[in-house]
C-alpha cells in the first residue's frame, strides 16, 4: 500500500481485536520507531500487551475498547516537542495502515501505569496512539474545504492544492483542522492556529502534506 492509500485509508478507530501485534510486524514497527528517534532525538516508545493504560470509565465512555498496545510519544521539553511529535507520530501512525494495523491518536484520559515505559526527569509525554488489528476500519471525517484552511492569490499550482487536500485528510484533535497553509513562491507557511493540541496537529497535518505536495516541490519557510 502506497502511503497516498494509507492515509486516505486510515482513520481512527477505537475498538479492538485481542490479535497480537507479533512477529514480522512488531519488528518493521520497532525498526521504525528506533529510525524516528534517532532522527528526531524523541523517546518514542511501543507498549504491548499492556491494557491498563486504557482500562477505565472514562476511557470506555470514549468509546475505546479492547486497547492492549499503545505507543507513547514522549520527548524532552522544548518548544518543538509538540509539532515533532505530530510528525513523527503520523509518520508511524501510516506506516502501521501499510502494515494491516489501525491506530487512534489520544490526547487524554489514558491512565501512566507506572514501569510500562520511561519517562526521564527532563522529558514529558505529549501523547498517545493507541495500535493494533481494528474490530473496524474507522470512518471518514467531515472536513473542511481547501479554501477554509489555506490563503493563496493567483494560480494555485497542483502541487500546494494536493498538498492541503492530503493536510485535510489527516487526524487532528476533535477533528478541528485548525491548521492554515500559504504560499510564497514554493515556500509553504504553515501555521497551527489557537486550541488544544494544535501543534501536534500542526506536525500530522505537515507530515501528510509532504506526502501530498511530493517534498521536491517545495520548502518549509
Ligand atoms: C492530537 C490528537 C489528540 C486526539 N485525542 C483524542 C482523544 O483523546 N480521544 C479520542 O477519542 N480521539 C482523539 N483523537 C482522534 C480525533 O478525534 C480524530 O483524529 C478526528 O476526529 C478525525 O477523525 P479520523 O482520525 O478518523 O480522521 C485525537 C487526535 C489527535 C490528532
Amino acid at each position: 500500500m502506497e502511503l497516498m492509500e494509507a492515509m486516505k485509508n486510515r482513520h481512527s478507530v477505537r475498538s479492538y481485536s485481542a490479535r497480537k501485534i507479533e512477529g514480522d510486524v512488531k519488528d518493521k514497527l520497532q525498526q521504525l520507531i528506533n529510525d524516528c528517534n534517532k532522527e528526531s532525538g524523541l523517546n518514542i516508545q511501543l507498549v504491548l500487551e499492556e491494557p491498563s493504560a486504557f482500562d477505565s470509565l472514562i476511557m470506555h465512555y470514549g468509546k475505546f475498547s479492547g486497547v492492549r498496545n499503545y505507543i507513547v510519544m514522549v520527548g524532552r521539553k522544548t518548544d518543538d516537542l509538540d509539532e515533532k511529535c505530530g510528525y513523527y507520530g503520523q509518520k508511524i501512525v501510516l506506516y502501521a495502515q501499510q502494515l494491516g494495523l489501525n491506530t487512534c491518536w489520544v490526547g487524554v484520559g489514558y491512565k501512566k501505569t507506572r514501569n510500562a515505559f520511561i519517562v526521564g526527569t527532563d522529558e514529558k509525554i505529549c501523547v498517545l496512539i493507541a495500535i493494533g488489528y481494528g474490530n473496524t476500519q474507522g470512518k471518514v471525517h467531515r472536513s473542511k474545504a481547501f479554501e477554509q484552511v489555506c490563503s493563496v492569490s493567483g494560480t494555485v499550482p497542483d502541487w500546494f492544492r494536493n498538498g492541503v487536500e492530503a493536510a485535510l485528510l489527516a487526524p487532528t484533535a476533535t477533528n478541528q483542522q485548525k491548521f492554515q497553509f500559504s504560499l510564497d513562491g514554493n515556500k509553504v507557511y504553515a501555521k497551527p492556529g489557537i486550541g488544544f493540541f494544535t501543534k501536534v496537529d500542526l506536525g500530522i497535518a505537515k507530515y501528510h502534506f509532504e506526502i501530498g505536495a511530493n517534498k521536491e516541490n517545495f520548502t518549509w519557510a
